[in-house]
């Protein structure tokens, strides 16, 4: 009897292409609630995921005995409890460098549309009050030959970094592990974060989520960025104090935010909504049309491999 897999979302058809000799189902467009979900994974012996599906024991424990696999279509994996998995011998695996390129690129959308105020641009053409051309309309801090500070120089930090040099910028970066190779590679220099805070034009963030990353910048560390500085966010919500960082635009302490990730998606904090000096985009960092097929794929990929009892290609923490 063919094995049973959940898929939680509707994926690309370039995912459930490779899982035809399963007995699938999938879910809803939309995110499953809570009971659907635990009512969906009961005898699943694989289940394929997104970021907005908690995977914690009570999911493991409901699918019962036969799962084997939790396929996350998405690179970062905070949603699932892996420590959990690991004790039921579940495999858990992601799909990390098929979206790298994307998610930077949508990281230096943000960065320039933050800059130079491309949100409350368009808002005010879209009002009707564009008068004419002002000399002292919409002014914003040039990007080109500013300093960057990466908060993470991972693959998706270091293919930022790579934009950057177009822009002749200047790369700063803090990491928890200092990489010289890369360092030379990208000519980027490394800094403790609090100097990094200090000295960046821009910084953009690209730490996983984990509780030594839960609000590493908090009220503290947006004050030592400057009042001209900008940050970027399209790692995970969480890493930044949300409601520190609304004080820190609405009093000006920082010029402007890019933001794609919340700390309680889909909820957006009430005082971002009504900042005109910060950008909000709905988690779209890996949001091409390439790049979704591809995650979909990886993460069928992983998935079916498993079940024929063969090696993943992307597996979590090994
Ligand atoms: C999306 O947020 C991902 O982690 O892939």
């Amino acid at each position: 009897m063919a094995e049973k897999v959940l898929v939680t979302r509707e994926i690309p058809e370039a995912g459930l292409r490779l899982l035809e000799d399963f007995d699938v189902t999938v879910l809803f467009e939309r995110p499953p609630e809570r009971g659907e979900l635990l009512e969906a994974v009961r005898g699943a012996n694989g289940i394929l995921p997104t970021v907005t599906e908690k995977m914690d024991a009570e999911v493991m424990d409901t699918a019962g005995e036969g799962l084997k696999v939790i396929a996350n279509m998405a690179v970062g994996y905070d949603n699932v409890d892996v420590e959990a998995a690991r004790e039921r011998d579940i495999v858990v695996t992601n799909t990390p460098e098929v979206l790298t390129e994307t998610t930077a690129d949508t990281t230096f959308m943000l960065l320039l549309a933050a800059a130079r105020r491309l949100g409350e641009a368009e808002r005010l053409l879209r009002s009707g009050k564009w008068d004419a051309w002002g000399p002292k309309q919409l002014l914003g801090p040039d990007v080109w030959g500013k300093k960057l500070g990466l908060v993470g120089l991972g693959r998706i930090g270091q293919a930022v970094a790579r934009r950057s040099s177009g822009f002749r910028m200047e790369v700063l970066y803090y990491d928890q592990y200092r990489n010289e190779g890369v360092e030379e590679e990208l000519g980027a220099r490394y800094l403790e974060l609090d100097d990094l805070l200090r000295e960046s034009d821009f910084v953009s963030i690209h730490t996983p989520l984990t509780p030594e990353t839960r609000h590493l910048i908090s009220e503290r560390e947006l004050g030592l960025m400057q009042p001209t500085s900008v940050l970027v966010n399209a790692s995970r919500g969480p890493v930044v104090d949300e409601a520190a960082l609304a004080d820190a635009l609405e009093n000006k302490r920082i010029f402007a935010a890019g933001l794609d990730v919340y700390e309680e998606e889909p909820k957006v904090h009430s005082k971002l909504l009504e900042l005109e000096n910060v950008v909000l985009a709905p988690h779209i960092g890996s949001a091409s049309i390439e790049t979704r097929d591809k995650m979909a794929a990886l993460a069928a990929e992983n998935l079916r491999a498993v079940l024929r009892g063969e090696e993943p290609k992307t597996p979590v923490g090994e």
